[in-house]
């Protein structure tokens, strides 16, 4: 099996609320196709609609944030963001915006409802840069990117880049919907 292909911006998935996940059966294949496609790209997180998946679902895996270093690969079904504190500024990079950098300003430290993959249900904090992940594919779940988050002028540098990913997504876009790839 290739490994899947990550959506980019410009295709419409990237701009759906994705539903709620109820079939945790179907989970495990899933799983471990986007850790796949999230380490092929050298990426931390993934959202399933990055893999043209309308599930709430993401996997996290952020090297060096645990106490023992290598980081621990994660995985959030049917996920809510409940509380959040603070403030921070920090540069961030998209999978499906290859390239493109964006200093974004997020809560600093989040509380987190979800459920495992056996259903059970956890709420959890976190900070640092695993918030900051958690906040950035919980956003692409509700549809949001990162360029949404910042003023045109810091995304000026990067007009040309943007216009030519969103081209290739709609190609890709179509090429999938007429099922010739
Ligand atoms: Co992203």
């Amino acid at each position: 099996m290739p490994v899947k292909e990550i959506i980019k911006l410009g295709d419409p998935i990237l701009r759906k609320a994705c539903l709620p996940v109820e079939e945790f059966s179907l989970l495990p294949p899933i799983i471990d196709d986007m850790f796949d496609a999230m380490y092929e790209s050298e990426g931390v997180g993934l959202a399933a609609n990055q893999v043209n998946l309308d599930m709430n679902l993401f996997i996290l895996h952020i090297p060096g944030e645990d106490e023992n270093d290598g980081g621990e690969p994660r995985i959030f079904v049917n996920s809510k963001i409940i509380a959040t504190e603070g403030k921070s500024k920090d540069s961030e990079g998209c999978l499906s915006i290859p390239g493109v950098r964006l200093e974004i300003t997020r809560p600093e430290i989040i509380t987190l409802e979800y459920q495992d993959m056996d259903r059970n249900n956890h709420v959890e904090k976190f900070s640092g840069l695993t918030a900051r992940a958690i906040q950035h594919e919980t956003d692409h779940l509700n549809g949001v990117l990162i360029t949404d988050k910042v003023s045109q002028v810091q995304k000026l540098q990067y007009k040309q880049d943007l216009k030519e990913i969103e081209r290739q997504a709609m190609v890709r876009y179509s090429e999938r919907q007429s099922g010739s790839v």
